[in-house]
């Protein structure tokens, strides 16, 4: 892999540890936050530290970001625009696949490069083999940083749309959210009860483990619009979600998230779903609530 010289802006704890891994491998690092002092031991470990965004951007071809969301890249991109010129942006921040677009098109308008940046890792996970982004934009502007990017770890193309890492990023953690904060609401109820999370903790990983099986199950039945009660009706489903809520509430719980849930399942009962299985859900998720 060729080494080569890249900028970085963004010292949170992802941006540092994103630094650490281009340092280790012996690139050559120019870093800029907002916050300066934050380079302080990356400069130590060998980074350059620019005085100036416009130093920053003037200091390499392929521009790293790792921000709170894209507010900021206009903040701070902002400070100099007339430096985009020529320069590939890969936007490694959160944000939404509308806001992924249109950052695309500010930093075309600039004439700079743009590839949108999902990571799926934590900061420690950065640079393991089986942590992995999600990338979109052009795939020839992909194609030309890949070795480079595959620094941070191992790279997922999803396509030219720039919203299309944003997004699956997104389904990620609609997915992570709902999960941490169900497995939080249980071990509130455990609690409740005197059971420690370390008590539950087999369990818990218990449910989790069976979820591929579950959704290998139902996940084509999904793509083919198949809702068949044969194994699970949500007639069954609306009572289990109930005693749910009814556990929560005995033990002096708060019952806003298991409520939501049954909200949901009451929508599917009143829309004449009770003989389908739970997973008819998806048809009540599709639109807003009236
Ligand atoms: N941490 C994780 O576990 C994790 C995992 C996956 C993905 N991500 C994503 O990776 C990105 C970075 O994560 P992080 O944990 O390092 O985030 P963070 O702690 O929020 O730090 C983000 C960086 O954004 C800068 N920033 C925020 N608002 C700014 C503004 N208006 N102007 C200039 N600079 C601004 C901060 O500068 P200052 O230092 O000056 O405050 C800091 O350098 C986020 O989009 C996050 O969603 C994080």
């Amino acid at each position: 892999m060729s080494r080569q010289e890249l900028t970085f802006i963004g010292l949170g704890p992802m941006g540092q540890a994103m630094v650490r891994a281009f340092l280790g491998k012996g690139h050559r690092v120019t870093v800029w936050n907002r916050t300066a002092s934050r380079a302080d031991a990356l400069v130590a470990e060998g980074a350059v530290l620019a005085p100036s965004v416009r130093d920053a951007l003037a200091a390499s071809e392929l521009v790293l970001l790792s921000l709170t969301d894209h507010q900021a890249m206009y903040d701070i991109l902002g400070q100099a625009p007339e430096a985009l010129a020529g320069r590939t942006i890969v936007n490694l921040s959160s944000d939404t696949p509308d806001k992924s677009r249109r950052a695309a098109e500010w930093a075309a308008g600039h004439g700079a490069r743009y590839l949108t940046g999902g990571v799926n890792s934590a900061p420690s996970g950065i640079g393991a083999p089986e942590s992995f982004t999600f990338y979109s934009g052009p795939e020839d502007v992909f194609a030309a940083h890949k070795d480079t990017l595959e620094v941070i770890g191992g790279t997922d193309y999803r396509g030219a749309d720039p919203g299309l890492a944003a997004l699956f990023y997104q389904l990620q953690l609609d997915i992570f959210w709902t999960t941490t904060l169900s497995w939080l609401h249980a071990v509130a109820v455990a609690e409740a009860n005197g059971i420690t999370a370390a008590d539950l903790l087999p369990y818990a990983s218990g449910t989790l483990a069976s979820m591929p099986d579950f959704l290998g199950f139902y996940t084509p039945r999904l793509d083919a619009g198949n809702f068949s009660g044969e194994v699970e009706r949500l007639s069954m489903g609306v009572a289990s979600v109930d005693h749910v809520v009814e556990t929560a509430r005995d033990a002096g719980v708060d019952t806003a998230l298991p409520a939501a849930v049954l909200e949901v399942f009451r929508r599917g009962m009143a829309a004449g779903r009770a003989g389908d299985s739970a997973t008819s859900l998806l048809e009540i998720l599709k639109r807003p609530a009236a």
